[in-house]
């Protein structure tokens, strides 16, 4: 990755022949907040190109900014790209070519639906790995997801739901500015997530990390959201700012006309829901 004069980072990683000059006036507002994120006609392709079609175009040119403390969550079918575009941002894109821009913070995070814990550290050296002087945060972290008390279990004695927290508290404790999340709610219950529903807007309350959320789940994004957007065809073919106020319900009249927006943006019929 290359520093940035305005402090943010261009991702370049296996792709940087392809990744353009920033242009971009990273002090430009969108909305009063500046700009945690510019992702400029990205595109991304994996395989060589041959003569007997070697290439699979994924995204086709994404244009995205995301502004700092700003939760954005992006849907879109299976297969329609939103992994590629989170490695893209993540600078974990080595196996794929591509052109385009993407501008991110110095210090990012990223969660995914497995929580990826070292099975051999204890839960807190699984938090504080690779930092130094780090414990007291560690367990500071670790009270906030609610597993003070669980410092030094090994991962393998904790539930699924508490092994995201971990991996929550990990991804936290380095400040990021800006927080990926791949899908990491979905391997856990229904009752699980909604807990972690609420623990992860409380946490992004707390320390305002620009966030792009992945995931399938409509009900999940217009709960967790200030923006919704769909990945479609590779590009956004929708951007739904989700403007409720207080609690959100699924119950609410607002809420369903968001739903029943999405649900059409994703090609999905009203009553099909979308799992
Ligand atoms: N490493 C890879 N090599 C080849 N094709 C890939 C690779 N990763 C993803 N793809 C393909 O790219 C498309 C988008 O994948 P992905 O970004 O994982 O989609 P999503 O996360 O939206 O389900 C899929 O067709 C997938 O098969
Ligand atoms: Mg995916």
């Amino acid at each position: 990755m290359a520093a940035h004069p305005g402090g943010l980072t261009v991702v370049a990683g296996a792709v940087a022949d392809a990744v353009d000059t920033v242009t971009t006036d990273l002090t430009s507002t969108i909305d009063d907040a500046p700009a945690a994120v510019v992702v400029q006609d990205l595109v991304r392709t994996y395989g060589v190109p041959t003569k007997t079609d070697g290439e699979t175009p994924v995204l086709l040119g994404v244009d995205l900014t995301i502004r700092q403390g700003e939760f954005v969550a992006i849907l879109g079918r299976s297969g329609s790209g939103k992994s590629t575009l989170l490695r893209a941002l993540a600078g974990l894109d080595h196996d794929v070519s591509g052109s385009g821009t993407v501008v991110v913070p110095e210090r990012v995070s990223v969660v995914f639906q497995d929580s990826r814990l070292l099975p051999w550290a204890r839960v807190l050296d699984n938090v504080t790995l690779g930092l130094r002087h780090a414990d007291d945060l560690g367990r500071e972290r670790l009270a906030e997801v609610g597993l003070a008390g669980r410092e030094r279990a090994w991962p393998t004695e904790l539930s699924g739901g508490e092994q995201q927290r971990v991996s929550l508290a990990r991804s936290l404790v380095r400040e990021p500015q800006l927080l990926l999340a791949d899908e990491p709610f979905g391997a856990l219950d229904a009752l699980t997530r909604i807990r972690m529903h609420t623990l992860l807007r409380e946490l992004c309350a707390r320390h305002r990390p620009a966030v792009l959320l992945v995931t399938h789940d409509v009900d999940e994004a217009i709960t967790l959201a200030d923006r919704v957007v769909v990945l479609d065809s590779g590009r956004i073919s929708l951007h739904l700012p989700v403007d409720l106020e207080g609690t959100r319900s699924a119950a609410d009249p607002g809420f369903a006309a968001l739903r029943a927006r999405l649900l059409d943006a994703l090609g999905v019929p009203p009553t099909e829901g979308t799992e």
